[in-house]
Formats: C-alpha cells, sequence, structure tokens
C-alpha cells in the first residue's frame, strides 16, 4: 500500500460479561494502544475504535443465572471495562458498544443490503431444541463431545480444546446448557453466508495477494480454513437477546453475534465521527486508508474470512490491510480462565499496585504472545521492573535529573565541544525513532520494547562512562557537555517511550519540563516560545532540550519502585487461594459408598469424648498423640490431625470418637480409636463434634 492518508485501527470488542484480565491487554489492548499512539505520535490521522461486545449467549447464560436481565449484565461490565481501559491508558478515540441504537441501526441495514443483494441462502434445516424450555440451542447453549478431538465439554460454536469452530448439530451426545436435557431437532429457518461463494476471492486476496506479510500464525489458520473448503455460515439466530433479523420471516430470530459484532467497529466509528463533526466514510471506504485489526487469536477466522467476505458481498467497504493477531498468554503455568478464576483481573492489579499500570504494560509487551503461547509469571513481572524499570530506565533518569539540579539548579547546560564518544552517543540517539519503527510497523512490539529500553541502557552506559561525577570537580566546561548530552537522551526517552509507558513518559515530560500539554516543548533558549515534539523530530531535530531551559527542581518524583518478594508472594498466594476455592466449588461429592445393613451400623460404638493431652508424634509430620477421656475410660489415641492443629489448640476439645475400632500400632504407639473428623474443600481438618457441652461417653446415634 502506498503510504495511507489515514489509519483505522480496531482492537477486538471484548464479550461483556466479565472484567479485563490480563490475558486480553496483552494480547490485544496494548499492542493495539502501542501502535494508536505511535501512528498519532508519527502525525498520522488515526480512528482508534473499540466497543463492548454485548449480544452472544454467554451473556443471557449469565444473566438467566443471576437472575436478571442481559441489559443488567452488560450494563454492569460495560462501564467495569470501559473504566479499566481508560485507567491503562488504552487511547481510543471511541469506546462504543453493540446495544447502543448506532449499532443496531447499522447492523441492520448491512444485513438488509446483502439480503436485497441476494448474498444470503435461505434454509430451512433441523436445529438442536430444548423441549422443556421450549427453545432452539444456539452456540454456547449447548455442550457435547468435539467430534474433531473428543473433548468432551465442546460448546456448540467451538471446543475450546482444539480450537475447532462448531456447528451445534455436529456434537457428538449434544446437552442442554439450560436443563441438562437431550435436545431433539426441530426445522426452522435460516440465513447462510455462502463462504463457499467467497472462496475464490479469499484465495486470490489473502494466499496470492500480498498478505503474506501477515503473521505466519495468521497467515497459516487462514490458508488452512481455505484450503479445507468453505461452507455456507449461518448468520441468525432463534434466540431473543440480540439485533432482530429486519427482513419477512424473521420474527423471533436475531443477528447472529459475529454477525453484528464486526459491524461494531463500523458503527462506534460512525458515532465517533459524529460527535467529533467529521465524516466516517473515508475511514472505511477509501483506498488509501489502513485498516489494521487486533485481535486474539481465536478470532482470526471471524476476522480473515467472515467479516471480509462480508465487506466484500456489501461492495462498498475496504478490507483489512493486516489481522496482527497474538497467541494466548498464560499465567504461571496455566491457561487464563474467568470460570476457574485463574486470572489477574484488571480492577484487582490497580488495587494493588496503585499508579503502576506502566509496569504491567511493559511487562505484557516484553513478554508477549506474539508468535507462540507465552506464560505470564509475578517473578518475571518483578524482574522487569526490578532490573530492567527501575535499574536501567529509572536510573538513568534520577541520575541526570539529581545531577542537573545539583551542579546547574535545574538549568540545561551550555555544551562546549563534542567529543568523539558525545557525537556518537548523539547520532545513536537520533537512529533510535527508525529503529523503534521498524519494529511497529512490522508488530514485533517486544522486540519495539527492548529497544526502547536499550535506549535507557545507552544512557546509563554514557554517564558510567563519562563520570560527570567526578569530572565536576576538575573539568567544569566538559562536565556541561556531558550532561547536555545526557538530558538530550532523556528527552529522547521521554518521547519513545510514549507508546509504550504512557505514564511514565507523561511524568517525565513534566519533570523535564516539556509544555503542558504534555506533547510539546520549549524550541529556543526561551521556555515560553512552545513547539509539538514528534516522533520524528527525535531524529532531525539538533536539539530536543535547549541549553538554558529550567527542567523541574526539588527532589525528582522517581518514576519506578522497586517491587519486593513479598509483594510478588502475596499475589501468588491470592492466586493458589483462588485455585483451591475454586476446586472446592466445583468439587465433585463423592458417591455415595455400598449400602450397610442396620445391624452394620449398630456395631459402630461412637461417643462423646475430651481430649486431656497432646502432643506432637516424635519424627512425623502428622500425628498427634492424644489422650482421650471417653467416658469409659481415658485412652490413648494416634489421631493425624497435626496439620491441622497445634497440640495446644485440641486440648480441653470435645469430640466424637469411635471406640471400638480394632486398636493398632502406629510408631510404636498402640491408638485405641478414632477421633472422627471431616476436612473442608481448603483441606482444612475439623473436628465433627457435638456443638454443645455434653458428658463424656454418650452414645452418638
Ligand atoms: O472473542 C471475543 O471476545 C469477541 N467478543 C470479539 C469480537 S471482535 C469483533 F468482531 F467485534
Ligand atoms: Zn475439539
Amino acid at each position: 500500500m502506498n503510504t495511507p492518508k489515514r489509519y483505522t485501527i480496531t482492537a477486538a470488542l471484548p464479550y461483556t460479561n466479565g472484567p479485563i484480565h490480563i490475558g486480553h491487554l496483552a494480547g490485544v489492548y496494548v499492542p493495539a494502544d502501542i501502535y494508536a499512539r505511535f501512528k498519532r505520535l508519527t502525525g498520522k490521522d488515526v480512528a482508534f475504535i473499540c466497543g463492548s461486545d454485548e449480544h452472544g449467549v454467554p451473556i443471557t447464560i449469565k444473566a438467566k443465572k443471576e437472575g436478571v436481565t442481559p441489559q443488567d449484565i452488560v450494563d454492569k461490565f460495560h462501564a467495569i471495562i470501559k473504566t479499566s481501559f481508560e485507567d491503562f491508558g488504552i487511547t481510543f478515540d471511541n469506546y462504543s458498544r453493540t446495544s447502543a441504537k448506532i449499532h443496531h441501526d447499522t447492523a441492520s441495514e448491512f444485513f438488509k443490503t446483502l439480503y436485497d443483494k441476494h448474498e444470503f441462502v435461505e434454509e430451512v434445516t433441523e436445529q438442536l431444541y430444548d423441549e422443556e424450555a421450549n427453545q432452539f440451542l444456539a452456540d454456547r447453549f449447548v455442550t457435547g463431545t468435539c467430534p474433531k478431538c473428543g473433548n468432551e465439554d465442546a460448546y456448540g460454536d467451538q471446543c475450546e480444546s482444539c480450537g475447532s469452530s462448531l456447528n451445534a448439530t455436529e456434537l457428538i451426545n449434544p446437552k442442554s446448557a439450560i436443563t441438562g436435557n437431550s435436545p431433539t431437532l426441530k426445522e426452522t429457518k435460516h440465513w447462510f453466508l455462502p463462504l463457499n461463494k467467497h472462496e475464490a476471492f479469499l484465495r486470490e486476496w489473502i494466499l496470492k495477494g500480498h498478505k503474506k506479510d501477515w503473521k505466519p500464525n495468521v497467515y497459516g489458520q487462514v490458508k488452512s480454513w481455505i484450503d479445507d473448503g468453505l461452507r455456507p455460515r449461518a448468520v441468525t439466530r432463534d434466540l431473543d437477546w440480540g439485533i432482530p433479523v429486519p427482513v419477512p420471516g424473521g420474527e423471533g430470530k436475531v443477528l447472529y453475534v459475529w454477525f453484528d459484532a464486526p459491524i461494531g467497529y463500523i458503527s462506534a466509528t460512525k458515532e465517533w465521527a459524529e460527535r467529533e463533526g467529521k465524516d466516517w466514510e473515508p475511514y472505511w471506504k477509501d483506498d488509501s486508508t489502513k485498516l489494521v485489526h487486533f485481535i486474539g487469536k481465536d478470532n482470526i477466522v471471524f476476522h480473515c474470512i467472515i467479516f471480509p467476505s462480508m465487506l466484500k458481498a456489501e461492495g462498498s467497504y475496504i478490507l483489512p490491510d493486516n489481522v496482527p493477531a497474538n497467541e494466548f498468554l498464560n499465567l504461571e503455568g496455566n491457561k487464563l480462565s474467568t470460570s476457574k478464576n485463574w486470572a489477574v483481573w484488571l480492577p484487582d492489579y490497580l488495587k494493588d499496585f496503585p499508579n503502576q499500570q506502566d509496569v504491567l504494560r511493559y511487562a505484557l509487551t516484553a513478554n508477549a504472545p506474539e508468535s507462540k503461547d507465552n506464560d505470564f509469571t509475578w517473578n518475571d513481572f518483578q524482574a522487569r521492573n526490578n532490573n530492567e524499570l527501575v535499574a536501567i530506565f529509572g536510573n538513568f533518569i534520577n541520575r541526570v535529573v539529581v545531577l542537573t539540579n545539583k551542579y546547574y539548579e535545574g538549568v540545561v547546560p551550555k555544551p562546549s565541544e563534542y567529543s568523539e564518544v558525545d557525537k556518537e552517543t548523539l547520532a545513536a540517539v537520533k537512529a533510535y525513532p527508525a529503529v523503534i519503527e521498524s519494529s511497529i510497523e512490522r508488530y514485533r512490539f517486544r522486540e519495539a520494547s527492548q529497544e526502547l529500553m536499550n535506549l535507557a541502557r545507552l544512557g546509563n552506559k554514557y554517564l558510567a562512562d563519562e563520570e560527570p561525577w567526578k569530572l565536576i570537580k576538575t573539568d567544569e566546561e566538559r562536565t556541561q557537555t556531558i550532561m547536555f548530552v545526557a538530558l538530550q537522551i532523556a528527552s529522547a526517552l521521554a518521547v519513545l517511550s510514549e507508546p509504550f509507558l504512557p505514564f511514565t513518559s507523561n511524568k517525565l515530560k513534566k519533570i523535564l519540563r516539556f509544555a503542558i500539554n504534555d506533547s510539546a516543548v520549549p524550541t529556543e533558549q526561551s521556555s515560553n516560545k512552545q513547539d509539538t515534539i514528534l516522533w520524528h523530530d527525535i531524529a532531525t531535530k539538533a536539539i530536543i532540550l535547549p541549553s538554558g531551559h529550567t527542567i523541574q527542581q526539588g527532589k525528582p518524583e522517581l518514576l519506578f519502585t522497586k517491587i519486593e518478594d513479598q509483594t510478588i508472594q502475596e499475589q501468588l498466594d491470592k492466586l493458589e487461594a483462588n485455585k483451591r476455592a475454586n476446586e472446592a466449588a466445583n468439587k465433585e461429592v463423592e458417591p455415595q459408598k455400598d449400602t450397610i445393613t442396620f445391624d452394620d451400623f449398630t456395631k459402630l460404638d461412637i461417643r462423646v469424648g475430651t481430649i486431656l493431652e497432646a502432643e506432637k508424634m516424635p519424627k512425623t509430620k502428622k500425628l498427634l498423640v492424644l489422650k482421650v477421656d471417653t467416658g469409659i475410660d481415658t485412652r490413648t489415641i494416634v489421631s493425624g490431625i497435626a496439620e491441622s492443629f497445634t497440640p495446644e489448640e485440641v486440648i480441653g476439645k470435645q469430640v466424637t470418637v469411635l471406640v471400638n475400632l480394632a486398636p493398632r500400632k502406629l510408631r510404636g504407639v498402640e491408638s485405641e480409636g478414632m477421633i472422627l473428623m471431616t476436612e473442608t474443600p481448603e483441606g482444612k481438618l475439623v473436628f465433627v463434634n457435638p456443638n454443645t457441652s455434653v458428658n463424656n461417653g454418650l452414645q452418638v446415634s
């Protein structure tokens, strides 16, 4: 594509049935934001678009479970998600929602256009039906065994185990998610998008066209879909939550969520343009617009095959230039999972790490799952912060600011002649915009973030080699030049870090006293004259921070602070606790044992007793040796409870004791009975004891 006139950048619309977690941020929103911020910083015309995906079955299911309406659910999570994006500095030009009127109108119109152009195939087919719920079972309303990989928990639209996209009728042993019943088959009419009809175009556009520059994971998945042969795909559903099908015979039916959601990019652009007094159409219809979709890998087929076929069938839209899909992020070795609460939720992160959004943005970018699934670990997060942000970036800035204040009361000194090292250093700084840009243009944000860190490394090394703190005693002129050069590096960092570390960049611009609007800096000797500093100015302007300019005085605010081991341990403990609570909630109750006769039961002699003495069995972890008053006698019982109780905690406790269990020796001590205990789902033992004090020796029956 020739130099684009404008950029339409979209980020996958998140489902509105839960908050956002680090996987979403790493996979889609941080890279999209880096790209959008970068483009704006290079002076481009950008529409960065997103919004809440508010239709679809999971939202209906959640509403049913909670006894509220789907609208209640989406209202709640739309607000939470929107706030998280704002909190993390994701600079959407518009964050809309698919329940908005403008979206309903746009999606309806789109459907009608395709209908009028005879781009759909109408077909009556047999679909799964739940007789008891009186409802067709589409998508996530049905689960069953995946015909491709045998996973028993596949959904009607997709198997999360093997990633296959499925039709509900393909599931083996389908079960209704509403009643648990086995569904029957019932005839119903739907509209299908004949993807087979678009196969030749897709082949030409993606496989023969210039899409070889798409990421291999994206290109590979699309190629295999096309090579497998494309089939018509239903774009309507028998549901009551969604956008009504706007054509005759569509009563009681809605558009398939994956038909309406990508149109959400268009309606959100319209909403933005209306608000800004702009024309939305060039952003979607002008050939000189570059359209880029940022998504996760589970969305590839929808953005590379189905949506382009819809756009092509409509006829007046441009197609995406690139669809940089990321792979998945795992957390501490396990798949991120909302249902298992194995995630780091953004609102929780902010509570635990207030004002540390950039640390997460950086850790997620430096370790982004760009070409394969990747693991987020709290230890890596700590190392990225302590060893890179604090020790390299923060340390360099702190030294520059402290020394400038100490030696020159915050005034940028005048350089004298540059040494060879100075010249090389300034030339190296000027090369960074192009280096980082090249990585960003290839959607390699990890690499880009490391280049940014290399610029900070360059600054650190320069100061360490030139040692202005020593020279100040002997050569003031040379020290001035060194500090001047160091301040130029700091300024370059302030500008080039903006896409990656926007909060830090703002802080740094304030410290260096770039002008109030955060992107301008004095050009000449006078701090009054303002000019906006853009990305390429770092390469082309001779000087960024002129001598005579005054930076912030006083003790500088630290850009980053060290994260202690204890803080990391707390996060690990929290995850572990979530996991256990989840396992407990899902723990299946043990099946009942074989039936016993009443006579068998009466053979058990269970009494109330009191623990009189307790001590740990030497050289064991689990055993306590107890003396128990059973009412019959005082006897020794060895009990495996030492991991749940200290001896002091149990002395004096009333417990139930099976007294006629045959004695047996444990570690040489004869145990004459058994204390009855149960184990909580969290793995803690608790006594089965009378809850009011009763006489020892009373029988339990
Ligand atoms: O996977 C998801 O979270 C979808 N809600 C993404 C939709 S992207 C677009 F098409 F709107
Ligand atoms: Zn499968």
